[in-house]
């Protein structure tokens, strides 16, 4: 079974998503960590996005191992562990332009489907329920306002000693919402069918037993 959760950045999605897998006892697969990841590896090989063999010279030799450990993904890559480095600023600078690649998209989306294939599974990302997993048993678009959000992301960095003003960050948020919903191949948006939860007033322990209840409820609706 397929659970997938979309929405845009510092809505709350990856937590709650984290811990509805820890609930339902489901594989939790942050599709954010690999783009991030390709992210990592265009900037230490140096790889000009516009020079699509050097790219497709990356995708190929690329390795990818994802696991979940506490509070975040572990990804280690080609060997190395980049849990930690690919959420530096320099990465997160320049991951839409990585994942708006289609090559990369492909590459991505195929493991994406491999992964979700072999276990029960809650994903994570912005195009799941609309492209990698149209047909997914349960569709959530997890939605908050820019002030919840920015607050979110401020405590986020703050535990990584990084100091930022509300301002700051909802001026960043607004313009990786623009990039991420206005590029060509899979913007970010709700699929049809999709629920949407808004988390701005709702605890993490809300918004988790929510999903957990819907899933639990309509599931069971379906095996009698
Ligand atoms: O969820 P995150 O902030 O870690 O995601 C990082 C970037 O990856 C985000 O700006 C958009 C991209 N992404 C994507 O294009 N498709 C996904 N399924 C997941 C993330």
């Amino acid at each position: 079974m397929i659970i997938a959760i979309d929405g845009p950045a510092a809505s709350g999605k990856s937590t709650t998503a984290r811990l509805v897998a820890k609930g339902l006892d489901f594989t939790y697969l942050d599709t954010g960590a690999m783009y991030r990841a390709v992210t990592f590896a265009v900037i230490e090989q140096a790889v000009n996005l516009n020079d699509k063999t050097q790219l497709h010279t990356l995708l190929t030799g690329i390795e990818l191992e994802l696991s979940t450990r506490a509070e975040q993904t572990e990804i280690v890559l080609n060997g190395n562990d980049v849990s930690e480095k690919i959420r530096s600023v320099k990465v997160t600078g320049m991951v839409s332009a990585v994942s708006a690649e289609p090559a990369v998209r492909k590459a991505m989306v195929a493991l994406q489907r491999r992964i979700g294939a072999k276990q029960n599974c809650v994903i994570e990302g912005r195009d799941i329920g609309t492209v990698v997993f149209p047909d997914a048993e349960f569709k959530f678009y997890i939605v908050a306002d820019y002030a919840t959000r920015a607050a979110r992301r401020q405590k986020d960095l703050e535990k990584q000693s990084e100091h930022r003003s509300l301002k700051d960050l909802i001026e960043d948020l607004k313009i990786r919402d623009i990039k991420d919903s206005t590029r060509t191949h899979s913007p970010l948006r709700q699929a049809a069918d999709a629920i949407i939860i808004d988390t701005s007033n709702l605890t993490i322990k809300e918004q988790v037993t929510l999903i957990v209840d819907q899933v639990k409820r309509r599931h069971n609706k379906v095996k009698k």
